[in-house]
């Protein structure tokens, strides 16, 4: 017998602004055409100035409850992914807990930026295997529009802010990959990649500062590692692209994303697509893919999805989830 990390329910949250490409045409030197034909980025959501991280969260979080029939104090832990929390201090994820009335769970940020969701459920995964957790409750949400160097057109086009949650709860499995739940994490970074993708103030530094890119570096490492993760996460099930319904990738460029899906052997039509309205919103990108994919009916119970991100550090991986 298995504990396995089975998911109950999900839900999302985007911001009311809706910016589409052609607005940034007024203040940068760029053209919707670029924006789009480079990333496959038509429109992002923006936070309202007085809407934090923490808010989208608890959008998102009241959504996955409901889905999943539960009370905001039926959960044990709270594992937030975020580079953009609203404080240093505390976490975001104590605001989510406070905002949903559980007092009786524990709650921490993971911060692993556009691989931070995959992180969390991982980490999650964990703590339900081990038995410290019967129910968590995983969110990725940000608002990168708060680190944007908005003169830099190579960057400030590609962001968008919202938030996902995801509520898995242990049940018991076989063990095998019929199992439904979490059967299979893989995780990765190499700290030797820093300045590819990194922001250029903190804490510790005294500042805020805004998100620096070398995007031709990181869109070559992105389709190298992501296929390579997602195929280790698979084997380690015993499983193939051929068994895989569904790929959920981090939602940063159309082109990585069909990039990574032939590598891997996994045609487009199996691929969850979002980039296009929602830019890449970091750790926020992966649970709205699979919010939307669960709302419009392509996601179904049963089915094998596949989750695999990269992002700053270099920091990576992949989930293999049985829906
Ligand atoms: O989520 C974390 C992971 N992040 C990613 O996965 C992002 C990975 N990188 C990418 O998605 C792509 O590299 C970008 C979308 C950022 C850029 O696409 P690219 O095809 O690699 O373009 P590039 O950086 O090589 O730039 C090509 C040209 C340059 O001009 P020159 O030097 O050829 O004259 C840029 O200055 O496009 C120029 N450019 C722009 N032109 C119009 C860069 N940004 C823009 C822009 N509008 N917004």
């Amino acid at each position: 017998m298995t504990r396995r990390a089975v998911v109950k329910g999900v839900g999302h949250y985007l911001p009311e602004r809706v910016v589409p490409n052609a607005e940034f045409e007024k203040t940068l030197d760029t053209t919707d055409e670029w924006i789009k034909s480079r990333s496959g980025i038509e429109r992002r959501h923006f936070a309202a100035p007085d809407q934090t991280t923490s808010d989208l969260a608890t959008h998102a979080a009241k959504a996955a409850l409901a889905m999943a029939g539960m009370d905001g104090n039926d959960i044990d832990a709270i594992v937030l992914a975020t580079s953009t929390a609203d404080l240093t201090f505390p976490s975001a994820a104590t605001m989510v807990q406070q905002a949903i009335d559980n007092t009786k769970g524990y709650a921490f940020d993971v911060q692993a930026v556009c691989a931070g969701f995959v992180y969390a459920l991982s980490n999650a995964n964990a703590l339900i295997a081990s038995g410290q957790a019967d129910r968590v409750l995983v969110i990725g949400a940000e608002t990168f529009s708060r680190i944007m160097d908005w003169t830099d057109r190579g960057t400030c086009v590609l962001f968008g802010d919202g938030a996902g949650a995801v509520i898995l709860e242990a049940e018991t499995g076989t063990g095998t990959a019929k199992d439904r739940g979490i059967l299979s994490t893989d995780l990765n970074s190499d700290g030797r990649y820093k300045d590819l993708l990194y922001v250029d103030g903190g804490v510790s530094t005294n500042s805020t500062g805004v998100l620096r890119m070398v995007g031709k570096e990181v869109f070559r490492h992105a389709v190298e590692k992501l296929a390579q993760t997602a195929h280790t996460a698979l084997g380690k099930v015993g499983l193939g692209p051929d068994d895989v319904t569904w790929v959920v990738p981090h939602q940063a460029n159309i082109r990585i994303i069909q990039s990574t899906a032939k590598k891997l052997g996994v045609g487009m039509d199996r691929v969850i697509v979002t980039v296009q309205d929602h830019g890449n919103t970091s750790a926020a990108s992966i649970p709205l893919a699979l919010s939307v994919g669960v709302s419009n009916g392509q996601i179904k119970q049963g089915d094998v999805v596949v989750t695999e991100a990269i992002g700053g550090g270099l920091a990576w991986g992949a989930v293999v989830i049985r829906w």
